[in-house]
């Protein structure tokens, strides 16, 4: 266990939706701080960058044009634990094999509309916040420092 950062993001359907409240609410209520946090709609090569590790699967096109439909919201969180952790309060990438409790469980059907997006690995999370949020991050101590995980 250690303290990292995780790149998740709420896709176009989930701002649609209107979930990112409810998203961030999740990470917040859980012990995670939120360091980085912008609306942004990025570009087909911006997105193919971010996917490159799928750019030779079949669902590609059809990711990059859903991805490419709207607005989407991106957050860096920071604690305990994050990339892991993270992934498991979204879910399987399938939400019907998703945990009931998590954010593609409760919200989501489709894989192809599966609402969220985090980091899988420390690795990936770190080359996804220089994607996104080449301009850093924020720096940030609560005054209820101690029991702030
Ligand atoms: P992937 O990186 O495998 O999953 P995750 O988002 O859980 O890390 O895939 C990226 C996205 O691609 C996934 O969230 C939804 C989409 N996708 C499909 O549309 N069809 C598929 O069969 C798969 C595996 C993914």
């Amino acid at each position: 266990m250690s303290t990292e950062q995780t790149y998740i993001m709420v896709k176009p359907d989930g701002v649609q939706r209107g979930l990112v409240g409810d998203i961030i609410s999740r990470f917040e209520k859980r012990g995670y701080k939120l360091v980085g946090l912008k609306m942004a709609t990025p570009g087909k090569d911006h997105l193919e960058k971010h996917y490159a590790d799928l750019s030779s699967k079949a669902f590609f096109p059809g990711l990059i044009s859903y991805m490419n439909s709207g607005p989407v919201v991106g957050m860096v969180w920071e604690g305990r634990d994050a990339v892991k952790t993270g992934r498991v309060m979204l879910g399987a990438t399938d939400p019907l094999k998703s945990d009931p409790g998590s954010i593609r469980g409760a919200y989501a059907l489709e894989v192809g509309r599966n609402v969220c997006h985090g980091s899988d690995t420390v690795e990936n999370a770190q080359k996804e916040i220089k994607l996104w949020f080449p301009e850093g991050l924020n720096s940030w101590t609560s005054a209820a420092y101690n029991w702030v995980y």
